[in-house]
Protein backbone atom coordinates (compact mmCIF):
# COMPACT_ATOMS: atom_id res chain seq x y z
CA UNK A 1 0.00 0.00 0.00
CA UNK A 2 1.31 3.36 -0.88
CA UNK A 3 0.22 6.75 0.60
CA UNK A 4 1.33 10.13 0.09
CA UNK A 5 1.17 13.21 1.91
CA UNK A 6 2.18 17.39 1.05
CA UNK A 7 4.67 19.29 2.50
CA UNK A 8 4.05 22.66 3.55
CA UNK A 9 4.51 26.44 3.99
CA UNK A 10 3.57 28.74 6.67
CA UNK A 11 3.16 31.87 5.44
CA UNK A 12 2.61 33.56 8.83
CA UNK A 13 2.32 32.94 12.53
CA UNK A 14 5.58 30.42 13.50
CA UNK A 15 6.15 30.13 16.66
CA UNK A 16 2.97 32.27 17.51
CA UNK A 17 0.65 29.90 16.43
CA UNK A 18 2.43 27.45 19.43
CA UNK A 19 0.44 29.86 21.75
CA UNK A 20 -2.96 29.98 20.45
CA UNK A 21 -2.38 32.44 17.84
CA UNK A 22 -3.63 32.06 13.67
CA UNK A 23 -1.44 31.32 11.26
CA UNK A 24 -1.74 31.34 7.53
CA UNK A 25 -0.55 28.00 5.95
CA UNK A 26 -0.53 26.06 2.88
CA UNK A 27 0.18 22.63 1.50
CA UNK A 28 2.79 22.70 -1.07
CA UNK A 29 3.05 20.70 -4.17
CA UNK A 30 5.97 18.03 -2.81
CA UNK A 31 5.09 14.86 -1.67
CA UNK A 32 6.14 12.39 1.06
CA UNK A 33 5.76 8.65 -0.30
CA UNK A 34 5.20 5.69 1.76
CA UNK A 35 4.68 2.00 0.82
CA UNK A 36 4.06 -0.21 3.80
CA UNK A 37 4.13 -3.83 3.42
CA UNK A 38 2.98 -6.87 6.11
CA UNK A 39 5.67 -8.65 7.53
CA UNK A 40 6.46 -10.60 9.93
CA UNK A 41 9.12 -7.89 11.66
CA UNK A 42 9.84 -3.90 11.18
CA UNK A 43 12.11 -2.83 9.02
CA UNK A 44 12.22 0.99 7.97
CA UNK A 45 13.81 2.36 4.86
CA UNK A 46 14.83 6.30 4.02
CA UNK A 47 16.89 8.48 2.70
CA UNK A 48 18.01 8.63 6.64
CA UNK A 49 18.70 5.20 6.39
CA UNK A 50 17.74 1.59 6.88
CA UNK A 51 16.83 0.54 10.69
CA UNK A 52 13.80 -1.33 12.30
CA UNK A 53 11.96 0.81 14.74
CA UNK A 54 14.88 2.89 15.63
CA UNK A 55 13.56 6.11 17.91
CA UNK A 56 16.84 8.34 16.99
CA UNK A 57 17.01 7.51 13.13
CA UNK A 58 13.48 7.35 12.55
CA UNK A 59 11.53 8.91 15.30
CA UNK A 60 8.21 9.51 13.69
CA UNK A 61 7.91 6.46 11.48
CA UNK A 62 8.74 4.67 14.86
CA UNK A 63 6.49 6.56 17.50
CA UNK A 64 3.54 6.61 14.27
CA UNK A 65 3.67 2.81 14.09
CA UNK A 66 3.81 2.82 18.57
CA UNK A 67 0.77 5.18 18.69
CA UNK A 68 -0.95 2.73 15.21
CA UNK A 69 -0.89 -0.24 17.37
CA UNK A 70 -2.94 1.06 20.15
CA UNK A 71 -5.79 0.46 17.35
CA UNK A 72 -4.39 -2.68 16.15
CA UNK A 73 -1.37 -4.41 17.42
CA UNK A 74 0.78 -5.43 14.56
CA UNK A 75 4.29 -7.47 14.17
CA UNK A 76 5.52 -6.40 11.61
CA UNK A 77 5.86 -3.88 9.00
CA UNK A 78 8.04 -2.82 5.73
CA UNK A 79 7.97 0.71 5.53
CA UNK A 80 9.80 2.33 2.59
CA UNK A 81 10.01 6.16 2.59
CA UNK A 82 10.67 8.65 -0.93
CA UNK A 83 10.25 12.17 -0.18
CA UNK A 84 10.35 14.98 -2.59
CA UNK A 85 10.00 17.28 0.64
CA UNK A 86 13.59 18.68 2.00
CA UNK A 87 14.09 17.31 5.33
CA UNK A 88 14.67 19.57 8.49
CA UNK A 89 14.26 22.56 6.06
CA UNK A 90 10.47 24.08 7.90
CA UNK A 91 8.46 22.28 5.02
CA UNK A 92 6.86 19.85 7.03
CA UNK A 93 8.58 16.62 5.72
CA UNK A 94 8.33 14.93 9.40
CA UNK A 95 4.32 15.08 9.56
CA UNK A 96 4.64 14.43 6.20
CA UNK A 97 6.22 11.35 6.36
CA UNK A 98 3.78 10.60 9.88
CA UNK A 99 0.93 11.15 8.08
CA UNK A 100 1.07 9.34 4.69
CA UNK A 101 2.76 6.16 7.05
CA UNK A 102 -0.48 6.38 9.32
CA UNK A 103 -2.84 6.07 6.39
CA UNK A 104 -0.68 3.51 4.56
CA UNK A 105 -0.38 1.18 7.78
CA UNK A 106 -4.39 1.98 8.14
CA UNK A 107 -5.29 0.86 4.72
CA UNK A 108 -2.85 -2.43 4.40
CA UNK A 109 -3.91 -3.20 8.18
CA UNK A 110 -7.44 -2.88 7.12
CA UNK A 111 -8.19 -0.28 10.27
CA UNK A 112 -9.56 2.73 7.58
CA UNK A 113 -8.54 5.78 9.86
CA UNK A 114 -10.57 8.49 8.92
CA UNK A 115 -8.14 12.15 7.95
CA UNK A 116 -9.47 13.67 11.69
CA UNK A 117 -8.21 10.44 13.52
CA UNK A 118 -5.18 10.79 11.40
CA UNK A 119 -5.10 14.03 12.21
CA UNK A 120 -5.29 13.26 15.86
CA UNK A 121 -2.58 10.63 16.11
CA UNK A 122 -0.34 12.52 13.68
CA UNK A 123 -0.45 15.20 16.42
CA UNK A 124 0.46 13.01 18.74
CA UNK A 125 3.28 11.82 17.38
CA UNK A 126 4.37 15.11 16.68
CA UNK A 127 4.25 15.95 21.12
CA UNK A 128 5.92 12.15 21.30
CA UNK A 129 9.33 13.81 19.43
CA UNK A 130 8.61 17.15 20.07
CA UNK A 131 7.70 17.92 23.28
CA UNK A 132 5.76 21.10 22.25
CA UNK A 133 3.55 21.57 19.42
CA UNK A 134 0.52 23.60 17.73
CA UNK A 135 -0.17 20.56 15.35
CA UNK A 136 -0.46 22.83 12.20
CA UNK A 137 1.85 20.56 10.67
CA UNK A 138 -0.13 17.56 10.75
CA UNK A 139 -3.03 19.40 10.20
CA UNK A 140 -1.80 20.63 6.72
CA UNK A 141 -0.50 17.31 5.86
CA UNK A 142 -3.51 15.23 6.49
CA UNK A 143 -6.27 17.80 5.11
CA UNK A 144 -4.08 19.75 2.20
CA UNK A 145 -4.91 23.14 0.78
CA UNK A 146 -4.67 26.67 2.60
CA UNK A 147 -5.96 27.73 5.49
CA UNK A 148 -6.04 29.70 8.90
CA UNK A 149 -5.28 27.86 11.35
CA UNK A 150 -6.15 26.32 14.21
CA UNK A 151 -9.53 27.77 13.28
CA UNK A 152 -9.62 25.67 9.93
CA UNK A 153 -11.07 29.06 7.91
CA UNK A 154 -9.94 27.99 3.98
CA UNK A 155 -8.37 30.50 1.85
CA UNK A 156 -7.62 30.69 -1.66
CA UNK A 157 -4.06 32.03 -2.38
CA UNK A 158 -3.70 33.32 -6.15
CA UNK A 159 0.32 33.35 -5.64
CA UNK A 160 2.92 30.90 -6.29
CA UNK A 161 6.12 30.85 -4.37
CA UNK A 162 10.06 31.01 -4.49
CA UNK A 163 12.17 29.32 -1.62
CA UNK A 164 15.29 29.21 -1.03
CA UNK A 165 17.02 26.36 1.21
CA UNK A 166 19.61 27.12 3.86
CA UNK A 167 20.78 24.83 6.32
CA UNK A 168 19.14 21.74 8.59
CA UNK A 169 18.03 22.48 11.72
CA UNK A 170 16.27 21.18 15.13
CA UNK A 171 12.47 22.49 15.37
CA UNK A 172 12.71 21.20 18.95
CA UNK A 173 15.65 23.94 19.57
CA UNK A 174 14.21 27.01 18.24
CA UNK A 175 10.97 26.31 19.74
CA UNK A 176 12.26 25.70 23.29
CA UNK A 177 14.41 28.98 22.25
CA UNK A 178 11.20 30.81 21.98
CA UNK A 179 9.91 29.22 24.97
CA UNK A 180 12.72 30.77 26.79
CA UNK A 181 12.76 34.05 25.84
CA UNK A 182 8.52 34.02 26.44
CA UNK A 183 9.21 33.02 30.40
CA UNK A 184 11.93 35.96 30.36
CA UNK A 185 10.06 38.80 29.28
CA UNK A 186 6.39 37.48 29.05
CA UNK A 187 4.83 40.69 28.64
CA UNK A 188 6.66 41.60 26.09
CA UNK A 189 6.90 38.41 23.91
CA UNK A 190 2.98 38.26 23.95
CA UNK A 191 2.74 41.61 22.16
CA UNK A 192 5.22 39.98 19.41
CA UNK A 193 3.02 37.07 19.11
CA UNK A 194 -0.16 39.26 18.95
CA UNK A 195 1.26 41.65 16.10
CA UNK A 196 2.22 38.20 14.27
CA UNK A 197 -1.69 37.19 14.95
CA UNK A 198 -2.77 40.36 13.45
CA UNK A 199 -0.25 39.71 10.27
CA UNK A 200 -1.52 36.30 9.72
CA UNK A 201 -5.20 37.62 9.93
CA UNK A 202 -4.80 40.23 7.61
CA UNK A 203 -2.85 38.13 4.83
CA UNK A 204 -5.73 36.48 2.83
CA UNK A 205 -7.54 39.62 2.07
CA UNK A 206 -4.12 40.88 0.51
CA UNK A 207 -2.95 41.46 -3.10
CA UNK A 208 0.78 40.54 -3.77
CA UNK A 209 2.31 44.06 -3.07
CA UNK A 210 0.98 44.29 1.04
CA UNK A 211 1.19 40.55 1.02
CA UNK A 212 5.12 41.66 0.57
CA UNK A 213 4.86 44.21 3.30
CA UNK A 214 3.78 42.10 5.87
CA UNK A 215 6.23 39.43 4.86
CA UNK A 216 8.76 41.97 6.08
CA UNK A 217 7.03 42.61 8.90
CA UNK A 218 6.79 39.06 10.15
CA UNK A 219 10.18 38.16 9.20
CA UNK A 220 11.50 41.42 11.76
CA UNK A 221 8.89 40.12 14.40
CA UNK A 222 10.90 36.64 14.28
CA UNK A 223 13.97 38.37 13.84
CA UNK A 224 13.37 40.07 17.40
CA UNK A 225 11.72 36.31 18.72
CA UNK A 226 15.33 35.18 18.16
CA UNK A 227 14.80 32.75 15.80
CA UNK A 228 16.53 34.63 13.29
CA UNK A 229 20.39 35.08 13.15
CA UNK A 230 23.11 37.06 11.33
CA UNK A 231 23.51 34.95 8.44
CA UNK A 232 19.91 34.90 7.76
CA UNK A 233 19.59 38.08 8.24
CA UNK A 234 22.32 38.66 5.67
CA UNK A 235 20.79 36.85 3.03
CA UNK A 236 17.44 38.24 3.82
CA UNK A 237 19.10 42.12 2.97
CA UNK A 238 20.82 41.02 0.41
CA UNK A 239 17.47 39.78 -1.20
CA UNK A 240 15.45 42.88 -0.09
CA UNK A 241 18.23 45.02 -1.96
CA UNK A 242 17.36 43.24 -5.34
CA UNK A 243 13.91 43.82 -4.32
CA UNK A 244 12.60 40.51 -3.27
CA UNK A 245 10.53 40.30 0.08
CA UNK A 246 11.38 37.35 2.05
CA UNK A 247 10.66 35.22 5.39
CA UNK A 248 12.06 32.35 7.29
CA UNK A 249 9.33 29.65 6.53
CA UNK A 250 9.26 27.30 9.78
CA UNK A 251 11.38 27.55 13.25
CA UNK A 252 14.17 29.41 12.24
CA UNK A 253 17.60 29.17 13.12
CA UNK A 254 18.02 28.19 9.22
CA UNK A 255 15.36 26.14 7.00
CA UNK A 256 13.78 28.07 4.25
CA UNK A 257 13.41 31.65 3.48
CA UNK A 258 10.38 32.16 0.67
CA UNK A 259 8.95 35.34 -0.94
CA UNK A 260 5.87 35.26 -3.68
CA UNK A 261 7.03 35.03 -7.42
CA UNK A 262 6.06 37.86 -9.45
CA UNK A 263 7.73 36.43 -12.67
CA UNK A 264 11.25 36.80 -11.27
CA UNK A 265 12.81 34.57 -8.58
CA UNK A 266 16.45 34.73 -6.73
CA UNK A 267 19.57 32.57 -8.08
CA UNK A 268 19.34 28.98 -6.23
CA UNK A 269 15.51 29.27 -5.42
CA UNK A 270 12.79 26.50 -6.72
CA UNK A 271 9.03 27.35 -7.46
CA UNK A 272 6.21 25.89 -5.26
CA UNK A 273 2.55 25.97 -5.45
CA UNK A 274 -0.19 25.83 -3.31
CA UNK A 275 -2.05 22.17 -3.29
CA UNK A 276 -5.36 20.96 -2.58
CA UNK A 277 -4.71 17.32 -2.19
CA UNK A 278 -4.13 16.26 1.64
CA UNK A 279 -3.50 12.72 2.80
CA UNK A 280 -4.25 10.07 0.42
CA UNK A 281 -3.58 6.54 -1.31
CA UNK A 282 -1.54 6.09 -4.13
CA UNK A 283 -2.05 2.72 -5.20
CA UNK A 284 -2.91 -0.24 -3.23
O1 LIG B 1 9.90 24.14 11.18
P1 LIG B 1 8.63 23.39 11.08
O2 LIG B 1 8.19 23.13 9.70
O3 LIG B 1 8.63 22.14 11.92
O4 LIG B 1 7.46 24.34 11.67
C1 LIG B 1 7.39 24.63 13.03
C2 LIG B 1 6.31 25.64 13.29
C3 LIG B 1 6.34 26.16 14.73
O5 LIG B 1 5.31 27.13 14.82
C4 LIG B 1 7.66 26.80 15.05
C5 LIG B 1 6.07 25.04 15.73
C6 LIG B 1 4.65 24.50 15.71
O6 LIG B 1 4.46 23.37 16.17
O7 LIG B 1 3.72 25.21 15.27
Amino acid sequence: MIASAPGKIILFGEHAVVYGRHALVSAIDLRCRVEVKKRSEFRIFSPLGLTGLDLKIHPYITFAINRFCEFKKIEGAEIVVKSEIPIASGLGSSAAVTVATLKALSEEFEVYLSEEEIFEIAKKVELDVQGRASGIDPFISTFGGSWIFPERKKVELPFQFFLIKLWERSTKAMVEKVANLRQKYPEIVEKIFDSIDSIALKAPNCGAEEFGELIHMNQSLLRALGVSSPEIEEIVSKLEKDGFRVKLTGAGGGGCIFGIFSGRKPENSFLVRPEMEGVKIESA
